[in-house]
């Protein structure tokens, strides 16, 4: 009799830590960072990813891999593409509409690359600074990237890139 109790108990113990970790592993492969692509060298080889935008809820940001480079993708809430859409073209260094940096206006997909020197601008996590245009910010040498990833002060030169990628699915974007 005894042995049986113990036995159940371990197979009960045995079955609450595996669903334990499963919960960790799915937690933290949504929030704040999905590390998508494992940078490994065949990884890095290929030339598009296909990304489930489904998991960005509005207000959200999560860091895929591309190439080796990150890419931010941004769902953005409707104050957000207002700002952007209100910005007269003749005020920005490098004059882009909004509309043609997203296919889908929630849905912003930059490569998060500063366009000066190469580092990658903070803003992804809550916690970040988001600059004075609530986009990013990049702490390197001060350049700031309004919510459609535009810069609009600082040295940067170039808005950060739109990298190629289209809609395969009603929510899931194949990069590249
Ligand atoms: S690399 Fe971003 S401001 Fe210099």
């Amino acid at each position: 009799m005894a042995d049986t109790h113990q036995g159940e108990t371990r197979r009960d113990f045995l079955y609450i830590a595996t669903a334990a970790v499963g919960a960790v592993g799915a937690a933290s492969a949504v929030w704040p960072f999905v590390d998508q692509m494992n940078p490994a060298a065949d990884v890095l080889a290929l030339a598009s990813i296909e990304f489930d935008t489904a998991t960005v809820t509005e207000g959200m940001a999560v860091t895929v891999k591309w190439r080796g480079k990150p890419v931010f993708v941004r769902h953005r809430t409707p104050d957000e593409i207002e700002k952007a859409r209100a910005v007269p073209l003749a005020d920005l260094p490098d004059p882009a509409a909004d509309a043609t940096r997203a296919l889908k206006p929630e849905q912003l997909i930059v490569v998060g690359v500063c366009t000066h020197l190469g580092c990658v601008p903070l803003g992804q996590k809550p916690s970040d600074p988001r600059g004075d245009y609530g986009g990013w910010f990049c702490p390197c040498h001060g350049s700031h990237y309004d919510t459609a990833g535009r810069i609009r002060k600082g040295p940067a030169p170039k808005n950060l890139v739109v990298p190629d990628y289209q809609y395969v699915s009603d929510t899931v974007v194949r990069i590249g």
